[in-house]
This record gives C-alpha cells, structure tokens and sequence, in this order.
C-alpha cells in the first residue's frame, strides 16, 4: 500500500484503468486518495457479471439488479464531466423499464467523449430494451459495439417474439465512427440509415434481424472496407451497395434474393452460406417436396446466390464451404469469371456436392494456387468431370485448361479413394508445378511410407511435399 501511496496520480489513474470499475471502486474505499482518483481514470470497465448468478431468485435477482443500477449511476456522478477514452458496461439482466437508464449512460459516455464503447445487455425473458436514437450523437466515438445476450432462450426463437435489445439507428450522428459492430440486436431502422456513417471502415452485423417488417434489406456505405455478415435473419432479400469493400466474410442464411451486390473492388472474399438439411433435401428433388413449399421457392433460391457471386467477381482470394460449393451447382448458368481469381480455397464434406466445381475451375481463367480441404463429397449425376467419381466421357475435363500451379491438399487420410482422386488431379491438372499434401492423422509409419511411394509414381513433373502434422515428412523435386 505504502509503495502505491508514493506513486503519482497519473500512474495510479493508469493502473486503476485496468481494473474494472468494480474493483476501482472496492479499492477506493481504502484511502481518500483513491476514491477522488478514481473520478479520473480514462477508462471504465463496469462488468456485472460477478453479480450474475441464474440460481438466485427472482426477488433476489431484482435486489442486486437495483443495487447495480445504483452503482453505475454512482460511479458515473462521482467522475462527473471527466474525459473519458475506453467504457464497457455489461449491464444485469435488463428490463424494458430500464431502457432509459441506460440510454442515459450512453448519453453520460459519449458527452464526455467516449472513442471506444462496448455494450453488453443480459435481458430477462421475455424482456426487451430498447435503446433510442437520440443518446448517439457524438465527434469522438470511433469504436461501437453492441451485443445483446438473452438469458434461457434459445437462440432461434429470438426472431418469433422473444426479448430483444431494439436499437432505434434512425437519426443518430456519429462522423467518426470506423467500427461498428452489432450481435443480436433488432433494428428499427430506415434500411439506409448506414449510408449515414460517414467514416466507417468496418461493419459487423451477427445475427441481427430488422425489424418494422422491413422485408428487403440494403447493407449500403460508400467508405466501407470490411464487412462480415454472419447468421442474420433476412425475412426477405438482401442488397450490398459497397463499391469500397476489400474483405468479405459471410456466414449467412441464403436470402430470397440479392438484387444488387456491388463490390467491384473486393479483394478477399469467405462465403460460407447456411441452409437447412431440409432445403438441401428440396432442392435435390424438388418435385419430390413441391407440395411443403409454400411461397418459398429453394431452387430459386439457390439460383439466385449467382447474382452475389457475380458481385463479387473481382476477388483474388475466394474461400468457399462445403454447403456453398452445392449451392453454386444450382446457380452453373449464371457463375460469372473469377477474372483476377488466384487463390481458391474449397471445403470439402461427404454430404454435399461438387457438382459446381469443373464450371468454378473453368471460369478462373488465372488461377494459380488451388487449396481442397478435404476430398470426399456426396456424388450426384454430374460427378466425374472435375472429380473421378464416374467414369464418363470428357473426364477431367474442365480441368486440363486451368493454369493452376500449385495444390494443396489438406486433412488427407490416405485412403484409396482420395489416393485415387490425387492421381486424377495430377493426371489431368497440366500445368501443376507444385502439389502440398497435409495429413492431419496419425497414420502408422509404414503405411505412410506405402501412401508415399506410391504417389511418387503418379506425376513426375511436379514437385511434391507431403507434411506430416505441420511438418515437413517427405518431398521430392520435379525430374
Ligand atoms: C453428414 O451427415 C450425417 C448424417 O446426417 C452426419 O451424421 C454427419 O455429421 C455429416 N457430416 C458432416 C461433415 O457434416
């Protein structure tokens, strides 16, 4: 203590910072000196989840929610106007009652000019806050997040009626803002209302659904450069009108449709859709489940994933899953050429089709490095012309004219059937140079030696690596 006692204000001010304010607080009460710092540190970090405890009840749970309450609206006269840079709050299971309370500590942050805010809201079931517009306005803030989090819900019922955290975006004023990131929040808002942050570089939207009926979303800002869409829920269809956009990851549900997808200068692109096994099975045989349709309509759905592909046309890093792959074969007519493509990485699984790919490798006319993560795929009809699963005419095919120079294979077990198919790619792939086989497994020395051997016979214009575990076992040059 008495070391800490010598120390000057603004390195204590600094190791206050780290603590959360919690423990600022407990810590406060041992001197004078520190309860009138504590006013003072940049940063505040109020976490509630020491007081979180599911076990306690209801009347209890409310008794430690209002003393909460109170400690934050404490901690926050106690600082007064003092600057602010770095504030978290996670807030106690919340209430719709509380929705002003903490819309006034949103107000108390960024009038104090908070850069970088985190929000993390527990809500009560069937509980539901809504955060107003008028709290965010602010020149400093350049870092927003906003989560939710609904305790004893399960997540898919989150889009019927359950609690939701509401944020009212229309009309805020934020021109610094880069960074927003957004997790199971409803949106009230105008569709464009991101249009209105001018300076944001980075955009997050997890699992958020739009609310006020807004049936066809637009993701639309001139300035943007990242953007990651993962698990939302579009009743309708979704538009990005993004021509800055560099990086894009999607994780998302397919929506009806994607009338604009503007992203001509995208660089790095990870596509991993999500469908149900159900929407698999229907598209497959379609006029096996025509009768459960509804007005949903999968194949076209599926057909209309080409016009995205086509807005992304200009990337040279594409990453594809396993489902995306199967959904592409529904969308061969319209896949636009992968012009700058040079690296293509696929997922592979057993339960889903490759019958995209000879079309995909055929419309990346520069394609150099080839990665398959994994090897194994459900066969359908049209197996056999990228792929040796049929015997057919015209076999490998659509390989023979991709300049692909390098291939890497991971997760390779060794089994005939994967050896067979890298005999095929190696046959049929002219202008291979370099081949990567990652084995992942634990395979017993000597048939590891065998798997080796025998590939040393397939392909002697190429050199070959195998690694073992991330390291290197074996390789052999090119004669
Ligand atoms: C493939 O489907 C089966 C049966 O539905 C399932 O058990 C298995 O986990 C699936 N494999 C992958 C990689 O998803």
């Amino acid at each position: 203590m008495d070391l800490f006692s010598n120390l000057p204000d603004e390195i204590v001010c600094h190791i206050l910072s780290f603590l959360t304010t919690k423990e600022t607080a407990l810590t406060s009460v041992l001197s004078k000196r520190w309860r009138y710092l504590i006013a003072f540190v940049p940063n505040l970090h109020i976490d509630n989840s020491v007081f979180l405890n599911p076990e306690e009840g209801k009347h209890k749970s409310q008794e430690i929610q209002q003393s909460f309450m109170d400690f934050v609206d404490r901690v926050l006269s106690l600082q007064r106007n003092s600057p602010i840079k770095k504030a978290s709050l996670k807030c106690l299971s919340m209430r719709d009652s509380d929705s002003n309370r903490v819309d006034d500590w949103i107000s108390n942050l960024l009038a104090r000019g908070v850069c970088e805010l985190d929000l993390l809201i527990y809500l009560c079931m069937d509980e539901y806050v809504l955060l107003s517009s008028k709290c965010f306005e602010s020149r400093n803030l350049v870092k927003l997040k906003l989560d939710s989090l609904c305790i004893g819900v399960q997540p898919d019922m989150i889009c019927c009626s359950a609690p939701v955290v509401g944020w009212l975006a229309e009309g805020i004023v934020l021109p610094m803002l880069k960074t927003l990131v957004i997790k199971s929040v409803g949106f009230y808002v105008d569709e464009f209302f991101l249009r209105a942050l001018p300076a944001l570089e980075e955009l997050v939207l997890d699992d958020v659904f739009w609310l006020w009926n807004v049936m066809d979303v637009t993701v639309s800002n001139a300035n943007l450069k990242t953007l990651t869409v993962n698990s939302n829920h579009y009743t309708g269809t979704i538009s990005f009108d993004t021509p800055s956009l560099v990086y894009f990851c999607c994780s998302d549900y397919v929506a009806k449709d994607y009338p604009v997808v503007n992203m001509e200068n995208l660089v790095e692109a990870r596509i991993s859709l999500l469908v149900t096994e159900d929407q698999i099975k229907r598209a497959r045989a379609p006029n096996d489940y025509l009768l459960d349709e509804g007005d949903d309509n999968v194949v076209l759905r599926f057909e209309n994933v080409g016009k995205l592909m086509n807005g992304i046309r200009n990337v040279q890093y594409l990453d594809l899953s396993a489902v995306t792959l199967e959904v592409l074969s529904f969308c061969c007519d319209s896949m636009p050429v992968f012009n700058n493509l040079k690296s293509l990485t696929i997922k592979s699984d057993e339960n889903h089709t490759w019958q995209a790919m000879p079309v995909l490798i055929r419309n990346c006319p520069h394609l150099e490095t080839l990665v398959l993560e994994g090897l194994s795929h459900h066969v359908a009809d049209n197996c056999g012309d990228a792929c040796d699963c049929v015997s057919r005419k015209g076999k490998g095919r659509s390989l023979t004219s991709c300049p692909v120079k390098v291939l890497e294979i991971k997760g390779f077990q060794g089994t005939e059937k994967e050896m067979d198919m890298v005999k095929h790619l190696l046959n049929y792939f002219l202008c291979l140079m370099e081949i990567k086989i990652y084995m992942n497994v634990d395979i017993k020395g000597r048939d590891l030696e065998a798997i080796v051997e025998n590939m040393k016979h397939y392909n002697k214009n190429c050199n070959v690596q195998f690694l073992v575990n991330g390291d290197l076992y074996k390789e052999w040059r090119a004669q």
